[in-house]
């Protein structure tokens, strides 16, 4: 259950400053969450203001510079920098986004980055997703048929088959709507969170899967799937467009419409 008081050795205290943009002609503070669980400390804010015509204009470039330029023991995660990957994922702003398709010039005044909230924080901006990709392996995320696929070509689809994966396949499984859902913050060891009931619907949606019964009987659980009370933080939040909520919405329908 939810503890609604940090504890003591979670409460953020004072962090340290530092000033790269003395004469700069655009500057730019950014005050980011650190924490190293090696140090013992409790976690802090370091601000670090820098001169934004030394670096790119996304808010991942302004942490790259920080980590070359500034401060090398800023740990954070990133792989492709065009937002394809997931793995930059954090809460800029109030909002959980991608670091490298979020622009600097987007926030308004100091840039205040933290993890994706309500996980465990393996060091500074980096989320323990153990347990979230667990919940992804638990959904067989992997097309399942005893028909043999035919000798000499693929399994095909109709462009009509094709498109029903159309706001299903874009995700980068990065986590942010599931970190930003208020059933998910509370539930997340035993309801599967939006980003992983997208998944779970994508395999529902494609025509060549043929363990349909199966997935849904998995799914048919108060806790796995009915803590979604369509609050729409995930649609709201995903940094690729996507409607998880309508996902799970559609799951319904379909386990709905097999008890008639
Ligand atoms: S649905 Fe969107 S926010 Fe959620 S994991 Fe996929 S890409 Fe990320
Ligand atoms: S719509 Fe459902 S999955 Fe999305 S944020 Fe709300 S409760 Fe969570
Ligand atoms: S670095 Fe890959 S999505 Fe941002």
């Amino acid at each position: 259950m939810a503890n609604f008081k940090l504890p003591k050795n979670s409460q953020i205290g004072t962090g340290k400053s530092y000033d790269h943009a003395q004469g700069a002609k655009r500057s730019r503070t950014f005050s980011i969450y650190r924490w190293d669980p090696d140090s013992g400390e409790n976690p802090r804010v370091d601000h670090y203001r820098i001169d934004l015509d030394k670096c790119g204009p996304m808010v991942l470039d302004a942490i790259i510079y920080i980590k070359n330029e500034i401060d090398p023991s800023l740990t954070f995660r990133r792989s492709c920098r065009e937002g394809i990957c997931g793995s930059c994922a954090m809460n800029i702003d109030g909002t959980n986004t991608l670091a490298c398709t979020k622009a600097i010039e987007d926030v308004a005044d100091d840039v205040k980055i933290y993890p994706l909230p309500h996980m465990s924080v393996v060091k500074d901006l980096v989320p323990d997703l153990k347990h979230f990709y667990a919940q992804y392996a638990s959904i067989k995320p992997w097309l399942q048929s005893q028909t043999p696929a035919p000798p000499d070509k693929e399994r095909l689809q109709s462009k009509e088959e094709r498109e029903q994966l159309d706001g299903l396949y874009e995700c980068i499984l990065c986590a942010c709507c599931s970190t930003a859902c208020p059933s998910y913050w509370w539930n997340s060891d035993r309801y599967l969170g939006p980003a992983i009931l997208l998944q779970s619907y994508r395999w529902l949606a494609d025509s060549r899967d043929e363990a349909t019964g199966e997935r849904l009987d998995e799914l048919d659980d108060s806790f796995r799937l009915y803590r979604c009370h369509t609050i729409m933080n995930c649609a709201k939040t995903c940094p690729k467009g996507l409607n998880p909520a309508k996902a799970i919405a559609e799951i319904k329908k379909m386990i709905a419409a097999r008890s008639l």
